[in-house]
């Protein structure tokens, strides 16, 4: 049985201050929630001061990003090592980060080794765009997304995937739980053909893209859909709380 997942993705928002008070929100929020892992990704200058407002509290820490690279001359990043210091997930792949910065399933998948080799467990992203979609090769598309991330990884132990259509994500416009679920199946279907059934009955598969408060428990119902990464919702502690309650629920 997967435990449920879900993770919130603040993005390029919040202070310091809004960041340790957001983190406080949502720990009082999920105090007494059981069966569900609650994941928190702020900016990278509030890993520290998140880590701190959640030290009494069993919300773990992500980090949105980090470099493939182990060390040297990387002006502005932050490598692996540095990370797992401070937190336990690292996103990587989001869809921004591919559409804005260039990154594609080759970086994806050495920056998920690389958190996987520092002991870090990467969240990895994928979704296809509307145009895909409208396509009718969604399926085909995320499948190559999926292989091409996590690029002959040996060992899948410790790696969480998001399904996150580019056309869900900051737009109100979220996939139909029906989508969700075929396409969490399809990802589960090319890991049973990259790897095993028995690994890919094991990763969790999370769906992402305008998840809230009233649509959560209708992707919870989902049976391959084990949990949310959550964008705009996640910086409101009450909402994104609740979110985390209906995973909690399907459990
Ligand atoms: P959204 O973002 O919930 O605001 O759509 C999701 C994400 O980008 O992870």
């Amino acid at each position: 049985m997967r435990t449920p997942v879900v993770a919130g993705n603040w993005k390029m928002n919040t202070t310091l201050a809004e960041a340790s008070a957001l983190a406080r929100a949502i720990a009082a929020g999920v105090s007494g929630v059981n069966g569900v892992t609650t994941i928190v990704c702020p900016p990278a200058v509030s890993l520290l001061p998140v880590s701190m407002a959640l030290n009494e509290s069993s919300v773990f820490i992500g980090a949105q990003d980090l470099s493939a690279h182990p060390r040297g001359a990387h002006t502005g990043e932050l490598s692996a090592d540095m990370l797992a210091g401070l937190c336990t997930y690292v996103i990587v792949g989001h869809s921004e980060r591919r559409s804005m910065y260039g990154e594609d399933d080759a970086t994806t998948a050495a920056k998920a080794g690389a958190a996987l080799a520092a002991g870090l467990r990467p969240i990895v992203c994928v979704g296809e765009s509307l145009g895909v979609r409208d396509s009718g090769e969604a399926e085909s598309f995320v499948a190559s997304q999926v292989k091409g991330s996590l690029a002959e990884m040996p060992d899948l132990s410790g790696v969480l995937i998001a399904y996150e259509p580019v056309w869900a994500i900051g737009t109100g416009r979220a996939a139909s739980p029906e989508i969700a679920q075929e396409m969490a199946s399809a990802i589960r279907n090319a890991l049973a053909s990259l790897y095993s059934s028995d690994t890919a009955d094991a990763v969790p598969i999370l769906y992402g893209g305008s998840v809230n408060v009233d649509n959560a428990a209708s992707y919870a119902a989902s049976p391959d859909v084990d949990g949310a990464l959550v964008g705009g919702a996640s910086l409101d502690g009450h909402a994104f709380s609740h979110i985390v309650e209906a995973f909690a629920a399907s459990g």
